[in-house]
């Protein structure tokens, strides 16, 4: 089933994450959505199974084509992202493999911005390349090159804003002006990073927006999914590709994430406030080298992020003064931040790239890819945070104190030997 959602214009987000797609009374009087625990559904009579095939009716027909949970969450996820209609997943994974197999065929060429989700980056450059998809992929600060990338073949650009890990932001109004010259193109923004509170990738004029509910949307660590919002008719293609490939979000997942949406706002806000607030702390710290955060005036995509965004968001990167291993003793300092994958969830996270979403890879591979032994992924949740800045301050004291102890071992090498040397006289 595919009804399309006009999104209610007149409400603003915060309402509309409270009220979109969901009744103020429904059949059973409830003020929540139900939970319809159910893998099909009943028709009174074959009479009503032929209205519903030859659409003289719309109903729920089969769980894999379709659930009203879900329906209200996606519903609810059209109306924040301002998108005409929704297709909700099992996981972010799920949305953006069954969104490429939908609009991709044989010979198209997609372009990919570089310092994104790998899996992403795997599924476009090893399976899509396995049915005749090429790909080229640039770098994801650099709207010119992402613009000259664009051929005559080219299908779709994919890309995330701001990216994981070093939170580059897409020059949207550059990209779109290349789209001019490439009508057919479709400009695809995973702003699983962004959510809908901070960026609008939809009204500045992308054709699809996706992303991984499991973060920000859903936003208490407890539920895999993933959304992709957009126009009618490029979400009803996906969805029928959902309805072949068949990576449905389950009903509890959906009233989860249906719970979790109604504080996005709150919780944004929140995690807005705290990242900035950190980062600009961090970035004060000897420890760290360098720090990259949308919000901060060193970052190199500012002058982007404070045209495109009205907030940057709860993940901050920064780079330890450290080696791998140092730098893995520090994070095992966290009294709060729990050593996990994954963010926007209202625990925070905290996790070393070099050995969780890049573990495998040798330093080098790692190095190639522009992740290095020192870097750490902070993903702020809505702790109070002078908590979130203490826990902070025990890793960076692990740091300090090897540096203290490695420069008190060499200036008591320098005494001996210039010991050794005045004996030596
Ligand atoms: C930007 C981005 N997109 C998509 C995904 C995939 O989402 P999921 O884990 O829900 O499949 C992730 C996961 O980490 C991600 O960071």
């Amino acid at each position: 089933m595919s009804t399309q959602v006009t999104p209610k214009k007149k409400n603003r987000l915060a309402t509309l994450a409270v009220r979109a797609g969901q009744p103020r009374k429904d059949a059973l009087d409830a003020v929540t959505t139900p939970i319809a625990c159910t893998a099909t559904y009943a028709f009174g009579s074959s009479a009503e199974l032929r209205d519903h095939f030859e659409g003289r009716i719309t109903r729920h027909e089969y769980g894999r084509y379709g659930n009203p949970t879900v329906r209200a969450a996606e519903e609810k996820l059209a109306a924040l992202d301002g998108g005409q209609d929704a297709a909700l997943f099992g996981s972010g994974m799920a949305a953006i493999t069954t969104a490429l197999f939908a609009l991709l065929q044989k010979g198209d060429h997609v372009v990919l911005t570089g310092d994104g989700y790998r899996r992403t980056r795997a599924f476009v450059t090893q399976v899509l390349a396995r049915f005749g998809v090429e790909s080229t992929i640039v770098g994801a600060g650099d709207a010119r090159a992402i613009g000259e990338a664009i051929g005559d073949k080219t299908r779709i650009v994919l890309t995330e804003s701001p990216t994981n890990p070093y939170l580059r932001v897409v020059d949207l109004a550059a990209l779109l002006q290349a789209k001019r010259l490439h009508p057919r193109v479709k400009i695809l923004i995973d702003a699983t990073f962004a959510t809908p509170v901070n960026q609008r990738p939809l009204e500045q004029g992308a054709d699809l927006v996706l992303h991984s509910c499991t973060k920000y949307l859903g936003g208490h660590n407890d539920l895999l999914a993933g959304v992709v919002v957009g126009d009618g008719a490029l979400v009803s293609l996906v969805r029928e590709a959902r309805d072949v490939l068949g990576g449905v979000l389950d009903p509890h997942a959906a009233y989860l994430l249906l719970r979790g949406l109604k504080t996005l706002p709150l919780r944004v806000e929140r995690q807005n406030t705290t990242g900035l607030a950190i980062a600009r702390w961090l970035e004060a710290q000897p420890e760290v080298e360098r720090v990259y955060y949308p919000g901060l005036t060193s970052h190199p995509d500012h002058a982007v992020a404070v045209r495109s965004m009205t907030g940057f968001g709860g993940v901050v990167s920064f780079v330890l003064r450290a080696d791998l291993d140092l730098t893995a003793r520090a994070l095992d300092a966290c009294e709060l931040a729990t050593i996990a994958p994954s963010l926007g969830g209202v625990e925070t996270l905290i996790e070393q790239p070099a050995i969780m979403s890049y573990y495998g890879l040798t330093s080098e591979e790692r190095a190639a890819l522009g992740i290095r032994d020192g870097l750490v992924r902070l993903a702020v949740g809505v702790e109070d945070a002078d908590d979130i800045r203490e826990d902070l301050e025990r890793v960076l004291r692990v740091v300090s104190d090897d540096s203290n102890t490695k420069s008190k071992s060499s200036d008591t090498t320098k005494k001996a030997a210039r010991e050794v040397v005045s004996h030596g006289n």
